[in-house]
């Protein structure tokens, strides 16, 4: 049989989509510049869908740090991986400002938030050990912990019972170690993992955990550090990880923790050790906006602000958004495949409002996740066309809102 013969027939991830040559609901061109608003299809449209959760995409003052940056180092330097020739004073500076931002000992830089936790799980982990992980984790995580090679049990989702049966199983088979894994803030739903207890239960246990605080760092707790700030655990994560991705607007992630816990890492992380070092423009821009996110206290208070009124607003309308506690704001709409891309369609075509539809297996089958993203760059007036435009859906489509 030819390797190849799956590519000319439909199957696997977004097969329908790929063979339709989709440029629509998945791969849509938007204009390059991000902000609340962007060109798609010709049309402007009030953007939901990019994680720039404090709008510092486009902020004036790091665009000029990536500019000078780009100026002194050129987008090549450092060249090499950390560990031969790529390590510079202000990789180690930034991890170190990294590790105090999240009151850890030590933290350890990535090119991109997928290879860090890939990395740090499969650094960890080895084939004696045990990844107990939320079902609905985030895919590096679940990729991560194939690629660790130990041996690994789900827990259903938020499901503090069955993480303990998992945990009493996982101890009674295993003479390993025990790694727990979830999201701090699950970027589908916007529900947080429940960290008081799930910290309980590695006590209980002895087992240890792993937080990816990707949509939690920068936008939950006081002080923007993240959903163990917000729970006051944060003394109790053993491995603290996020993305640059999202809160920082940049690319690169860090993993922070005890600092022979992350010397290890540093020297066993596959996926830091064979790979080059994170760009000076990353390093420079990623400093820069941490102090904008411990010194701007008025960017998460403004990013709750229009959180607090998308949501109240869409629920007046009578949409169900399930049980987020984070700004990601999920609006579960009951619709067949063919009604759910209408949906997206008229939203976008007809309301100039783009957002992105997830469909089964991410929600059950039937069911449409409108997922949107407020930001602290969106205004009033957005918000409030965009409630405009959500009524009219509701009325347009007769739609029958309650989801189960
Ligand atoms: C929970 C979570 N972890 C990790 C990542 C990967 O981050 P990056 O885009 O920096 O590779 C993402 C990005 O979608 C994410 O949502």
């Amino acid at each position: 049989m030819d390797v190849f013969e799956k590519c000319f027939k439909e199957g696997g991830y977004l097969g329908m989509f790929r063979m339709a040559k989709d440029k629509y609901f998945t791969r849509p061109i938007l204009s390059l510049y991000p902000g609340t608003e962007m060109e798609f299809n010709g049309i402007n449209t009030v953007i939901w869908s990019i994680n720039n959760y404090l709008g510092l995409a486009g902020n004036e003052e790091i665009k000029k740090i990536a500019v000078d940056a780009a100026a002194e180092f050129g987008a090549s330097a450092p060249m090499g991986s950390r560990m031969l020739t790529g390590n510079t004073l202000s990789h180690e500076a930034l991890e170190k400002k990294l590790a105090d931002f999240e009151n850890k000992e030590s933290a350890i830089l990535f090119n991109y938030g997928y290879l860090g936790v890939l990395g740090t799980l499969s650094a960890i982990v080895h084939r004696s050990d045990t990844i107990i992980i939320d079902k609905l984790s985030h895919a590096c995580m679940i990729d991560g912990t194939f690629l660790a090679g130990g041996k690994y049990r789900f827990y259903k989702h938020n499901d503090m019972n069955d993480l303990e049966k998992q945990l009493k199983t996982a101890n009674k088979l295993s003479r390993g170690g025990i790694l727990i894994v979830t999201e701090g803030v699950f970027g589908m739903r916007g529900d947080l993992a429940n960290l008081p207890v799930i910290c309980d239960l590695k006590d209980k246990y002895g087992a240890r955990l792993f937080v990816d605080d990707a949509h939690g760092c920068g936008v939950m707790g006081q002080t923007g550090k993240g959903t163990p700030e917000h729970f006051g655990v944060m003394d109790r994560i053993d491995l603290y990880f996020s993305t640059f991705a999202k809160s920082f607007a940049a690319i690169g992630g860090f993993t922070a923790g005890h600092d022979d816990v992350i010397r290890y890492i540093r020297y066993n992380a596959r996926t830091q050790i064979f790979a080059k070092s994170l760009p000076m423009i990353y390093v420079e821009v990623v400093n820069a906006t941490l102090d904008i996110i411990q010194n701007n206290s008025g960017l998460r208070k403004r990013l709750w602000e229009v959180a607090n009124k998308l949501q109240s607003g869409l629920k007046e309308l009578g949409f169900t958004l399930g049980d987020t506690a984070s700004p990601i704001t999920p609006v579960y709409v009951p619709a067949e495949p063919e009604i759910a891309k209408e949906v997206v369609k008229y939203l976008r075509e007809k309301r100039g409002i783009f957002v992105s539809g997830v469909m089964y297996p991410v929600v059950p089958k039937g069911v449409i996740l409108l997922r949107m993203i407020p930001t602290a760059s969106h205004t009033d007036e957005q918000i409030e066309k965009t409630l405009s435009a959500f009524k009219s859906l509701r009325d347009d489509f007769k739609l029958p809102l309650d989801v189960a």
